[in-house]
């Protein structure tokens, strides 16, 4: 069969995580040297698509790039083409502009676009495709929270940051037999905190799939003081909310399409502790922007890789509307309408979480 495309286009969306680099830098060597095709990439995202702001993607461009976090494209997670915020006659409006974008990408004939991003981004990448443009996914977020796919790229390195944090907690947590408690990132699933907590060997995870008792926590503190294990350390997911609370907001970016930005509940614990728990000093780190940034584990590297190869070999085979996903160890692709909206949380019946309650560890429920 005649291969139609000549040229692809990719960006990048949402909250950059390592690993972007890397699927940027497949894509084009492989788009390249496989089957010639002219690769561009679109800066900051859809913004760039619809400002048609691009640059050629070469090999020369994609050359020392592969273990390096962020994105050589930029990426905003303000931007939604279907909802957009425009000036007119003097006034800021929100209006559909998608059309222009697709205008855009005729005008360049651009013949399919690869876009990497989380829910957010992947949802505009399932209206797009809905308007019959030419659209691959690839799945990438540090929460690890897409369905279709067993793991997302980027995922492994904040789990990387999240754990080694915890091992250098325990040693100071050690010598003042204090209580340390660790927050760290994930939104509303807790994948993060559950897999850096079984690695760095915390006493207790909380995640938001399992609402705590603060109590609950505090008789486990006091139960490894009887063990003569006069320190604690507690991994705590941004999403996690106690019995009968709430999640706690730290920021409302009002010009992103999903505004609430989660943070705090690591200090409330701390502060709800120290009220029950005196023989302890109880201290809070907030992980935040590390997780996402610096170096891409070498299991990131070969997972983005992969992505990047199997999107450009589908889009050479004609199969749109899809994202490329991960089953079991094999390389797979799925509707982009069965990933959007279906968010991949942590089954609190699930393995993971009966292996850690095997070895002792608490969630506070
Ligand atoms: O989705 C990735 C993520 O890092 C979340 O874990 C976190 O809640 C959010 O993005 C933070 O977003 P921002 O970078 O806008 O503060």
């Amino acid at each position: 069969m005649e291969n139609k495309i000549k040229k692809i286009a990719l960006l990048t969306g949402g909250g950059d995580c390592p690993g972007l680099n890397a699927v940027i830098r497949a894509v084009t060597r492989t788009a390249i040297l496989k089957y010639g095709y002219e690769v561009v990439g679109y800066i900051f995202g859809y913004r760039g698509l619809y400002h048609n702001q691009k640059v050629n993607l070469t090999l020369d461009s994609v050359s020392g790039i592969l273990h390096k976090g962020g994105t050589i494209l930029y990426s905003s997670n303000k931007d939604n083409l279907f909802d957009y915020l425009v000036e007119e006659n003097g006034q800021r409006v929100r209006k559909d502009v998608s059309d222009v974008a697709i205008e855009n990408m005729k005008k360049e004939n651009i013949d399919a676009l690869v876009v990497i991003g989380g829910d957010g981004t992947l949802t505009s990448a399932r209206d797009f495709s809905r308007k019959g443009l030419n659209v691959i996914g690839v799945p990438k977020t540090i929460d690890n929270d897409l369905a279709a796919t067993e793991v997302t790229f980027g995922f492994n390195s904040a789990l990387e940051v999240a754990t080694e944090a915890l091992g250098r907690l325990h040693t100071t947590a050690e010598s003042h037999r204090r209580v340390m408690i660790l927050e760290v990132m994930g939104r509303n699933a807790g994948w993060i905190a559950l897999e850096a907590g079984i690695a760095g060997s915390a006493d207790v995870i909380v995640i938001p799939e399992i609402p705590y008792d603060t109590n609950k926590i505090a008789e486990k503190i006091k139960k490894r003081d009887k063990e003569g294990k006069l320190f604690t350390v507690i991994v705590i997911a941004e999403g996690a909310k106690p019995k009968n609370g709430d999640v706690v907001i730290n920021r409302i970016v009002e010009d992103s399409p999903d505004p609430v930005r989660l943070g705090g509940i690591g200090n409330k614990l701390a502060n709800d502790l120290e009220k029950i728990i005196k023989d302890h000093e109880i201290r809070c780190t907030i992980l935040g922007h590390l997780q996402r940034g610096g170096t891409t584990t070498t299991y990131d590297r070969i997972l983005s890789t992969r992505y990047g190869v199997a999107a450009v070999e589908m889009a050479n085979k004609g199969e749109f509307g899809k994202m490329v996903c991960l089953r079991g160890d094999k390389i797979s692709s799925e509707s982009l309408e069965n990933v959007i909206g279906k968010a991949k949380l942590v089954d609190e019946h699930g393995e993971l979480v009966q292996v850690a309650k095997s070895i002792g560890v608490s969630f506070g429920d």
